[in-house]
C-alpha cells in the first residue's frame, strides 16, 4: 500500500482552498444505485488519476526548475507556475472524489519522481524542451481529449462540476505548451531536429504501446464512438475501454499529429 495522501489543516486549509476556487460538494455524489463491481472499478480509476494528476505536480514543478535554470523569459515562469496550481486543484478534486467514493487514494510509489536516465546529465535547456515535448506536448494533449469527451458527455452534478474544474483553463494551457515548444525549439540548431523527432516519436510510441491492444480487441463490428456511448459509466466519469481507445485514436489522429507535424517534429 503507497501512502495516504493527507492534509496539513490548520493555516494551509485556507490557501489550499483559495487555490481550490470551488465549492463542490462531495457528498452530494450519489453511489447508492452504483453496482459493487462499477464502485470498485471506479475507486481505482479516480485513485489512478489522482495518483497522474500528483506525478503532473512533480513533472511541472521539476520542469518550472528546468526552464528558470535554462535562463528561459521571466514571463514563461507565469505560465509554469498557473500550471502547477492546476495540477495541484485536479489532484485535490481527484482526492475528493475518491473520498466521496469511500476510500482514501494513496500516494504512487515510490513517491519521489524518476529521472528518464537519458536526460539526466543533459543541459537544463534541453531537459526543458524534452519535459515540454513529452509531458506537455505529447500525454497532456491526449489527456486532456479524455477529459473533454467525458465532460462534453456527463450530466452528474459532482462530476460534473470536477469536469468543468478541470477542463475550464484548458484552452489556454494548450496554447502556451504548444508555443513553449515551438520557441524552444528555435533556441536548438536546425540540425538538432532530428534528434527531437527521435524523443517526440518515442513519446508517441509509449502512448500507443498502452493503446494498441485496447484498440485491436475492439469488435470490428462496433468501430466507432457512437457504438460506444457509454451512457451507464458517465455518471461516475468512467470510460468503457473500447471508448476509451477510440477518443484516444481521434485525438491522435485529428489533434496530436497534425499539430507536431506542423511544429516538424513528426
Ligand atoms: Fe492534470
Amino acid at each position: 500500500m503507497g501512502r495516504p495522501f493527507r492534509f496539513a489543516g490548520d493555516m494551509f486549509e485556507r490557501v489550499h482552498r483559495e487555490l481550490l476556487d470551488t465549492s463542490i460538494r462531495f457528498d452530494a455524489l450519489d453511489i447508492s444505485d452504483v453496482s459493487p463491481d462499477r464502485l470498485e472499478v471506479a475507486r481505482r480509476t479516480w485513485e489512478r488519476r489522482t495518483q497522474s494528476e500528483f506525478r503532473a505536480i512533480q513533472i511541472l514543478s521539476r520542469f518550472l526548475v528546468q526552464v528558470v535554470g535554462s535562463g528561459d523569459p521571466i514571463d514563461v515562469y507565469a505560465g509554469v507556475l498557473n500550471a502547477i496550481g492546476d495540477e495541484i486543484r485536479q489532484c485535490a478534486l481527484s482526492i475528493g472524489v475518491c473520498q466521496a467514493l469511500g476510500i482514501e487514494p494513496t500516494m504512487p510509489k515510490p513517491v519521489e519522481l524518476e529521472e528518464r536516465p537519458a536526460t539526466v546529465d543533459a543541459p537544463l535547456v534541453e531537459r526543458a524542451l524534452y519535459t515540454a515535448i513529452c509531458m506537455l506536448g505529447v500525454n497532456e494533449t491526449l489527456s486532456a481529449g479524455f477529459v473533454t469527451d467525458l465532460h462534453e458527455r456527463c450530466d452528474d452534478t459532482v462530476i460534473k462540476a470536477v469536469l468543468d474544474a478541470t477542463v475550464s483553463r484548458e484552452p489556454q494551457r494548450s496554447t502556451l505548451r504548444w508555443r513553449y515548444i515551438e520557441l524552444s525549439l528555435l533556441r536548438f540548431p536546425p540540425d538538432t531536429l532530428n534528434h527531437w523527432r527521435a524523443i517526440t516519436r518515442a513519446a508517441v510510441a509509449r502512448q500507443k504501446a498502452s493503446m494498441q491492444p485496447l484498440l485491436d480487441a475492439i469488435d470490428p463490428a462496433r468501430p466507432t464512438l457512437e457504438d460506444w456511448p457509454d451512457t451507464d459509466r458517465v455518471a461516475l466519469g468512467l470510460f468503457s475501454k473500447e471508448r476509451q481507445a477510440l477518443v484516444f485514436q481521434r485525438t491522435l489522429e485529428g489533434v496530436l499529429e497534425p499539430r507536431l507535424r506542423r511544429l516538424g517534429l513528426l
